[in-house]
């Protein structure tokens, strides 16, 4: 992994981040000591390096009975129980599904949408399906509702005892529907540890599960990660600690009126990661009216729509632009007899190089546009460097967090929705809620 921010550098004042050295370095430091807010959600700063092959094995032997038995596995999940498992098994997975023997992934909970819940159901009719519960909570609506579905749906196709072994739950130790579910009904489980927030549990079971039944190498994932913990941890120096550099420069261009960051990418494979950073981010510092609205783009797709604000609009972005080296496989540009669309001049190429120039031509004009450019490059998409990406821009958010002030590891905001949209179910406990509401719809 290397970070390059020679092209954001030049759009913050000479010095700034000399200047923000020692408050990095502390914010780092919050992370290992447990001085600060939130320090009863750290769980995940040592995770990699605490993670033991034994514990791997046990992980992926359920997998194993679990890719067995079933033709689909459903990942029922939302937020953080849902977006680090969807990244890493979409950018890993063949893009149109050809996955050899491996049991197709799908994932369910993770909104309310009826005609999707009744696609996904249509879908597994009389398909052998398992099924992953993931909530720490247990309680989250959109999760509980796909799992009553998809277990009704489950017990009335091979009956209840079959379902028993299609069934696991990862959820917390000790509380919550889930918990209380799995126990009574006899399904296997695993921990989400209470010191681990939904958004950094991707290294849990959380992930790990999902990712193990999809085919992929969950060993080498956290060998990645556990590489990453040693390069940015607090014996690491300011100048060489990328999370820290990472975290130092975005908080500098935030301070210069860089509101936004658009994280770019140039590979449809890592789509679902932007989706995983946008919550990270934006869970961890959106709040107390502060923090870095995360917005993302793929390109050059979307060179071709958001291209033109991002060139030409306002000027409070900047780009982080995830830059994968090499493809993982090879696909060269052919010559034509005619040359009617006038590509001759590629071909005996490869897709990538047409690509990487497209990459540095965007960047380049991007920079001339006055948007500063930070660039995080890895070498390719497999799960090592997957396992680097994760822990990286874990690591990274934690120190930005705190550099911005705020707490980076609760997330009160998400409330808000829930109250009201209980309140207007008619949910038992919320009676003065609903009257309430329905007062105000009613003016
Ligand atoms: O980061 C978070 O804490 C949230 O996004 C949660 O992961 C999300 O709301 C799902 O919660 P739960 O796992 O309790 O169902």
């Amino acid at each position: 992994m290397k970070l390059c921010l020679k092209n954001a550098a030049s759009f913050v004042p000479v010095g700034t981040m000399e200047r923000l050295a020692a408050e990095t370095a502390a914010a780092n430091e919050l992370l290992e000591n447990g001085q600060g807010a939130g320090n009863d959600f750290l769980g995940w700063v040592h995770l990699p390096s605490q993670t033991t092959e034994a514990f791997l094995d046990e992980v992926q032997a359920v997998a194993n009975q679990l890719r067995a038995k079933a033709e689909i596995i459903v990942v029922a999940g939302i937020g953080g129980s849902y977006l680090g498992p969807r990244a890493v098994n979409e950018a890993l997975d063949h893009t149109f599904g050809l996955n050899g023997n491996n049991p197709r992934v799908v994932y369910a909970g993770n909104n309310i949408g009826e005609d999707y819940l009744a696609d996904l159901m249509e879908l597994l009719t009389d398909k052998t399906f398992a099924i992953i519960n993931i909530s720490k909570s247990g309680t989250t609506t959109e999760t509980a509702l796909a799992f009553r579905l998809l277990k009704t749906m489950l017990e009335k196709q091979v009956g209840k005892a079959a379902a028993k072994d299609l069934i696991v739950c990862i959820t917390d130790k000790a509380k919550g529907a889930a918990r209380k579910t799995a126990e009574i009904e006899g399904y296997k489980t695993f921990v989400i540890p209470d010191n681990v927030g939904g958004r950094f549990s991707v290294l849990t079971p959380v992930g790990l599960l999902p990712i193990a039944c999809a085919g992929h190498d969950i060993k080498a994932l956290i060998r990645g990660a556990q590489d990453m913990e040693k390069t940015t941890g607090m014996d690491v120096a300011y100048t060489e600690n990328p999370a820290c550099q990472y975290a130092a420069m975005r908080n500098a261009l935030y301070q210069f009126g860089k509101k936004i960051e658009i994280m770019a990418n140039f590979n449809p494979k890592v789509h679902y990661f932007a989706e995983w950073w946008k919550q990270l981010y934006g869970e961890s510092e959106g709040k107390d009216h502060k923090g870095i609205f995360p917005a993302s783009v793929d390109l050059t797709t979307d060179l071709h729509s958001m291209g033109q604000w991002i060139q030409d609009g306002e000027r409070s972005i900047f780009e982080t632009v995830i830059s994968i080296e090499k493809s993982n496989k090879t696909v060269i540009f052919p010559k034509d007899e005619q040359n009617l669309d006038g590509l001759n001049f590629l071909a005996g190429k490869r897709v990538d190089e047409v690509n990487k120039m497209a990459e540095l031509g965007t960047q380049l004009a991007h920079v001339d546009g006055g948007v500063p450019n930070i660039k995080i490059s890895f070498e390719k998409v497999d799960e090592y460097n997957i396992g680097q990406f994760i822990y990286f821009f874990e690591r990274g958010c934690g120190i930005s967090g705190y550099m911005l002030k705020v707490n980076p590891f609760n997330q009160p905001g998400v409330e808000a929705y829930k109250k009201n949209m209980f309140a207007l179910l008619d949910k038992p406990g919320y009676e003065e809620e609903s009257k309430a509401i329905k007062a105000r719809l009613q003016k």
